[in-house]
């Protein structure tokens, strides 16, 4: 009989843990063998960096230490051993315009090389034109610039409830925002509590946020009859514990009831950018009262966004209590900054475009079919979920309909195996989770490929 898999999981998979054991330590092996400039650049890198990396993130890598960057371009990345990959991680989103294209490199150059000064606390023209077109994708009249989609977060935060006056905002449970304080709280059995590894909170996060499960309107009722919520920060869809798609009816809901209660509604469109040229935001005609975002929008530049109603924009303008130009705990230094501002114009100008989106979902829908493919072919009880440009697999029968029960379907061993899997034969996800996103540079080829490692790796699994 197989063993049976983590929670969340049919106890009847097709495939025992030994084998799957097996397979992870000849897959560590191979990854070892493929890297050993990585791996001794790695061992070097300890005496200075906080955990041996840059950031320590980079740590998630499966195989005990990261491939290091050598040259990266459009969809491929080459390690410094010479290792040539597909990439779908693609920076976790910031480099969704694919690496280093050709409009933000000219760009880039000409801001901080020819003109110079990408530093200045001075407007440059292009900050109006971005700021139009982010209002004709995503709806909202007025938009101010941050370096991170986290700052964004932030910022959209304190605006809310200087503007409503409330002290608390509402998340979902297993939301990703940034490293924004109130966010990091789930929905337990017991009742709402601080997410487990929470770094140094300020404050019980209970203190400060409600917390519900995606897709359920009764729940957000029921939290939002407090009336003590500034704000709803939700993602249209999660992406950040596999994707949860929204039910039929559920973000009308969330938009009436945030009305009734008299809570803003911010969507991050980090990642949901991936839906289309507006993000979910556009494609599933979603009226927010503020949009914020970041990653993606510079071409993997640093720069963030958030814009607000024009209602909302006038009220703040001319609220006398609010410092918005000062000390008052909104903006930043290089936020805004010439050369982000320059870099977010050649993305979305000439990389991210209306037309670019229409490649991107193709290559999207081929990945997602390949996949869908080899999960029926062998039978495997597993589920790929698609959101526009980006897909995920998840270890459950059936796309998992909250946060909660997509956590439960987390695999830690099968994450591994898979990522080491694909790694060693030059195809790389995203190291958080079983993400792929489509680049304009991703080709048909570069998901049939995935779609014949991924075979291959569930019939050695199954074998
Ligand atoms: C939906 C969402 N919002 C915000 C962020 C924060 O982005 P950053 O780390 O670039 O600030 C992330 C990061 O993954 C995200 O997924």
């Amino acid at each position: 009989m197989p063993d049976s898999i983590a929670s969340g999981q049919p106890a009847a998979v097709p495939f025992s843990r030994a084998r799957l054991a097996e397979l992870i330590s000849r897959e560590r092996k191979a990854y070892q063998a493929r890297h050993p400039a990585s791996a001794a650049a790695f061992a070097e890198a300890g005496a200075h960096l906080l955990g041996g990396v840059p950031m320590t993130w980079m740590r998630m890598w499966p195989g005990g230490f990261p491939l290091y960057l050598a040259m990266a371009n459009g969809s491929r990345l080459t390690d410094i051993d010479g290792n040539e990959f597909i990439d779908f991680c693609l920076g976790d989103t910031g480099a969704m315009a694919g690496h280093s294209p050709s409009a933000v490199q000219a760009a880039v150059a000409s801001r901080y090389g020819d003109a110079g000064g990408a530093t200045t606390m001075l407007p440059t023209q292009d900050a109006e034109w971005v700021a139009a077109d982010l209002t004709r994708r995503f709806g909202p009249a007025y938009w101010s610039f941050t370096l991170t989609a986290t700052d964004a977060n932030r910022w959209a935060i304190r605006l809310a409830r200087q503007l409503t006056g409330r002290p608390k905002i509402l998340v979902y449970s297993y939301c990703y925002h940034g490293s924004v304080d109130e966010t990091f709280i789930v929905s337990a059995p017991a009742g709402p509590a601080s997410r487990e590894g929470n770094v140094g909170a300020p404050v019980d996060p209970r203190q400060t946020t409600r917390v519900v499960e995606f897709n359920d309107a009764e729940a957000l009722d029921r939290e939002l009859a407090h009336e003590d919520v500034a704000a709803v920060l939700m993602e249209p869809a999660l992406t950040n514990i596999g994707i949860v798609l929204p039910e039929p009816g559920y973000l009308a809901a969330v938009r009436t009831l945030t009305r009734q209660h008299g809570s803003l509604l911010i969507n991050d469109e980090t990642h949901t950018f991936s839906a289309g040229p507006g993000g979910c935001t556009r494609a599933w005609h979603l009226e927010p009262d503020i949009v914020t975002m970041g990653k993606a929008i510079a071409g993997g530049i640093p720069a963030g966004a958030y814009g607000l109603s024009a209602e909302l924009a006038d009220r703040i303008l001319s609220d006398q209590s609010a410092d918005i130009v000062d000390t008052g705990g909104v903006g930043g230094t290089l936020a805004g900054n010439a050369l982000s501002v320059a870099a977010m114009r050649a993305t979305l100008e000439h990389v991210l475009t209306d037309a670019a989106f229409g490649l991107m979902i193709a290559v999207a829908d081929r990945y997602t079919a390949g996949v869908r493919d080899v999960l029926t072919s062998r039978g495997l009880p597993w589920t790929i979920t698609q959101l526009g440009a980006r897909a995920e697999y998840r270890f459950c029968p059936k796309p998992p309909r909250n946060g909660g029960e997509s956590a439960a379907a987390a695999d830690r061993e099968l994450d591994e195996y898979l990522h080491l899997y694909l790694v060693n034969r030059g195809v790389l996800l995203t190291p958080f989770h079983n993400m792929a996103l489509m680049s304009p540079a991703s080709t048909p080829a570069d998901a049939d490929a995935h779609a014949a490692v991924f075979a291959a790796a569930a019939d050695e699994l199954l074998a």
